[in-house]
């Protein structure tokens, strides 16, 4: 059981996109990350993962993007009441983000220093951006902070974005996709820095992926998301020892574990739907090997301590009848 206090919640929060005809992509979308906590929010491509993360600071595209309902509570505030002055106080300072291509949030044309120093607290000294490059692993911090992006590799900017994104001490850091774009080696350098800065600072990280061997390694708990809700949400050991939804079940059968053959991986068959396609009903429904006529219903939720689903049939009680 994690008795640490909560640091954000997500409340039923539902976002819809176009102007004439509202399409949601997202519905009711619930979890809270406490202070601290490493969280992962896991699901395929077009799941609805980073319109998630994007509704948190209201940094969806307007007009176009709506979100009909729902609250973001954070230091006692519904960060989605709050006007742009009072989120520009937030953003970037106590909630930071980091998105996949490190180089689209750098500039070009000033170095590394420059954009570190402007980032940086006005009480801060600047020893404290040779701190955090040390403590991101850059042996020689002076020789980096002289550079400009294109002379860096992608992991070294991805490094250097989380750096930039911890100078304000945020207290949750958003990670969405950010080792996607980098090769294994340099993506198990970035997350482990990730886990590092939750642990040393305390700063909570809501990482965003579509890869459960991530999860697995990483995360203290998780949200896997399927279709624009969250069907399964606890701490990640037991998700994966136990999986309840049938859909976490397919995530966790298509992940290589060293041991299974590439033959014995077993992808999903069938594709997430498009939102305008998106039922009331359980939405994984087409593609679910326990699916049965009542699932075109709203699924109930099934709650075993501090691991929910939202199934008809979660696995293990099928599994077990
Ligand atoms: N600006 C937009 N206008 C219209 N629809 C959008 C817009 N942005 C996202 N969507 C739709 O919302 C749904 C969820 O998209 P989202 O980007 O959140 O998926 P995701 O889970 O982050 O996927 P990925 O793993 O590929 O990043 C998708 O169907 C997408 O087409
Ligand atoms: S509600 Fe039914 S179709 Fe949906 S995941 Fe559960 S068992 Fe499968
Ligand atoms: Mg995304």
């Amino acid at each position: 059981m994690d008795e640490r206090q909560t640091l954000i919640s997500l409340e039923n929060v539902s976002v819809a996109f176009g102007k004439e005809r509202s399409v949601a992509v997202t519905d009711k979308v619930s979890f809270d990350i406490k202070k601290g906590e490493f969280f992962a929010l896991v699901g395929e491509s077009g799941c609805g993962k980073s319109v998630t993360a994007m509704s948190i600071l209201k940094l969806l595209p307007e007009p176009g993007a709506k979100i009909s309902s729902g609250k973001v509570l954070f230091e006692g505030k519904n960060l989605l009441e709050l006007s742009s002055k009072e989120l520009k106080l937030i953003r970037g300072k106590k909630i930071a983000c980091i998105f996949q291509e490190a180089m689209a949030a750098l500039n070009p044309v000033l170095s590394i220093r420059k954009q570190l120093e402007e980032a940086k607290l006005k009480e801060d000294s600047p020893e404290r951006i040779l701190e955090l490059m040390r403590f991101a692993g850059f042996s020689d911090p002076e020789r980096v902070l002289n550079s400009y992006p294109h002379e860096l590799s992608g992991g070294m900017l991805q490094r250097i974005c989380i750096v930039m994104a911890l100078l304000p001490r945020p207290s949750l850091l958003i990670a969405d996709e950010p080792t996607t774009a980098l090769d294994v080696t340099v993506q198990a350098q970035v997350m482990e820095l990730l886990k590092k800065l939750s642990k040393e600072f305390g700063t909570a990280v809501l990482l965003i992926t579509h890869n459960m061997g991530l999860v697995a390694q990483y995360a203290s708990r998780v949200a896997v998301m399927y279709a624009g809700r969250i069907v399964e949400c606890g701490f990640a050991e037991e998700v994966i020892k136990n999986p309840m939804h049938p859909y976490t079940k397919g995530l966790l059968a298509a992940l290589p574990d060293g041991k299974k053959s590439l033959k014995d991986l077993q992808s999903i068959p069938g594709n997430v739907p498009a939102p305008v396609d998106f039922v009331e009903g359980c939405r994984f429904c087409d593609r679910c090997f326990n699916a049965k006529p009542c699932c075109k219903d709203f699924p109930p939720l099934y709650e075993n301590e501090n691991h929910w689903t939202r199934c008809f049939f979660p696995v293990h009680l099928s599994e077990n009848s």
